[in-house]
């Protein structure tokens, strides 16, 4: 049943119009839109009836305060006043009410206007649902796209061959140290996997150059990170998405890269990306050398501690150490 939330200072007005309305809707009525205020988020009414002239907080200024509010910004207000000036009439459509009823008012007008706000509300309702599934569902079918465009980058350089799935396991790793919920851990994997995807707008003579870069080759190098930023900020309902991609080459001592953020200025989920991406690096072979042995890579991320690395991070991974074999060898089977 609907709920309907009348304002209006005069007690008996009040009991008119609960008279009308209750056979057909949930009613509340209070004689100021303070009362009103206090009781609003227990209330949480469809639609709300609204006197004009009021003594302290009229109707002017209680519709101002309702539409302030974001719990309150979308129930439709409508006023039910003895002025029968037009002028103020269009003045209130104009501030935001949806309708304005001139006293005395008749059961059928009243009933009437009701309804036909109560369901106008409903259909927009209902539409801006649809809305949101559908920008989902596009979301969705662009992650996905980006996700396979990430295992691409991956297989362009055999070496790097799973880099982005294995980066978002371990990531989900340490993250499960860190307690982090179940849902955070899920977005987490995905803003790990697309960690590197601004890396396609890197040309393959820089991504697979076996010789030392140039500093021109290493700025267009670094550019992946501002670059995947840039591809992912427009996908708006997943939260924080380009914040992996931008700052997974940060470092905690703030020589990183690109905007030198120092320790916890970095989102922590970059943190601990960093570290993941770090660990995958270090054991992967590369062309310019063989990937490091358990204790070397042990001894480096301790090195890197409080320097490229947040402490806390390092120890969170290092507590998963003797797993961490197996699930690199179960990960390279399924590439
Ligand atoms: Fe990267």
């Amino acid at each position: 049943m609907y709920r309907i939330l009348a304002i209006d200072d005069t007690s008996f007005f009040l009991r008119v119009l609960e008279d009308i309305l209750s056979e057909y809707f949930e009613v509340f009525t209070t004689v100021s839109g303070e009362i009103a205020f206090r009781y609003m988020e227990q209330l949480k009414p469809d639609l709300i009836l609204l006197d004009l002239a009021m003594p302290k907080v009229d109707g002017w200024q209680t519709m101002r305060q309702l539409k302030m509010r974001p719990d309150c910004s979308d129930i439709p207000i409508i006023f039910i006043t003895s002025q029968t000036d037009k002028a103020i009439e269009a003045e209130c459509l104009k501030q935001g009410a949806y309708d304005f009823i001139t006293k005395p008012v008749s059961k059928e007008v009243l009933l009437s206007r009701v309804k036909k706000a109560l369901e106008v509300k409903r259909y927009s309702e209902e539409l801006k649902i649809k809305l949101e599934q559908k920008t989902k569902e596009l979301e969705e079918v662009s992650l996905a796209s980006i996700s396979a465009m990430t295992a691409l980058i991956d297989a362009r350089d055999s070496y790097t061959k799973g880099h982005s799935k294995r980066v978002a396991r371990y990531s989900v790793l340490i993250a499960e140290n860190m307690n982090w919920s179940k849902e955070e851990i899920r977005r987490l994997y995905d803003i790990a996997m697309l960690h590197d995807v601004g890396k396609v707008g890197v040309p393959d003579k820089i991504l697979l150059k076996t010789t030392p870069l140039t500093p021109l080759e290493m700025a267009v190098m670094k550019s992946h990170t501002v670059m995947g930023a840039e591809i992912l900020k427009d996908i708006t309902t997943f939260r924080d998405l380009e914040l992996g991609a931008r700052y997974h080459h940060e470092r905690f001592d703030g020589k990183g890269y690109p905007d030198g953020l120092f320790g916890t200025e970095i989102p922590l989920l970059a943190r601990i990306i960093c570290v993941a991406d770090s660990f995958d690096a270090m054991s992967s072979n590369r062309c310019y050398r063989p990937r490091l042995n358990p204790a070397q890579i042990r001894k480096e991320l301790l090195r890197g501690s409080g320097k490229q690395f947040d402490p806390e991070v390092v120890w969170a991974f290092l507590k998963t150490w003797e797993v961490l074999p197996l699930i690199r060898k179960e990960m390279q089977r399924q590439v």
